[in-house]
């Protein structure tokens, strides 16, 4: 049988109130702890306990874990493996969160004779990247690091150049897209030696296989685009 849990609580939080308070309370605001639905004494135990569905809201609390760091895990990697791979993988990280946005952007914004194609084609590779996004986040993770997630910090992290608010000519878009596949390709490379050289083979083989292999085929796909070759006759 499972043991029972303690319905004692907190003098401080059993204190019982009257109906009337209640709603005077709630109207004024939900900022502050949730309103006690009812108040049921003469439980078995002789405890006091409360019963309410109303959410806690709009709490605030400390930082329990500051970016740049990592948390001792057992997974038989070093101390310092483990929060070199976060730092190249959080690089990665950044830079893949902006190749996902460029993509989207640019599959908003496609115009011109291939825009079906090509609006397609980029929400295709937008998908593969966000996916790509969540493996190098949740690797992060693992290694006890903290991943790199609002946009703001990523764009403080990211050496990828910023594209203009307004519409580029479509070689320019796919020119961009090129340019930030190669910027996180070369980056990939050579963060996949060194985090093999530290013995962080996990760190590797998504770097390989999932990072390097998707940019790569997605930039072969981009850069066929590029080609100026005649529609019909040669
Ligand atoms: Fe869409």
């Amino acid at each position: 049988m499972p043991a029972k849990r303690s319905t004692t609580i907190p003098a401080a939080r059993s204190a019982t109130r009257t109906a009337a308070s209640d709603t005077s309370r709630r109207a004024a605001s939900t900022t502050r702890r949730p309103a006690r639905s009812r108040t049921r004494a003469g439980s078995p135990d002789g405890a006091t306990r409360t019963a309410t569905s109303q959410p806690w809201l709009h709490q605030k609390g400390v930082v329990i874990q500051e970016f740049g760091t990592v948390r001792q895990f057992p997974i038989g990697l070093s101390y310092g493996a483990r929060m070199y791979s976060c730092q190249r993988l959080n690089q990665t990280l950044a830079d893949t969160q902006i190749l996902y946005a460029l993509y989207k952007k640019h599959h908003w914004l496609m115009r011109g004779a291939t825009f079906y194609q090509l609006h397609l084609l980029l929400d295709k590779h937008a998908d593969e990247q966000l996916e790509l996004v969540d493996q190098i986040a949740e690797r992060i993770q693992t290694l006890g690091g903290v991943a790199v997630g609002d946009p703001r910090h990523v764009a403080e992290i990211t050496r990828i150049q910023r594209a203009p608010d307004g519409v580029e000519e479509v070689p320019a878009m796919l020119s961009r897209l090129l340019e930030a596949h190669e910027m996180i390709l070369a980056d990939a490379h050579d963060a996949a030696a060194r985090t093999a050289d530290m013995g962080d083979d996990g760190s590797n083989d998504l770097l390989v296989s999932d990072v390097i292999r998707t940019g790569e085929m997605e930039a072969w796909f981009l850069a066929e685009h590029l080609v100026d070759t005649p529609l019909v006759q040669a």
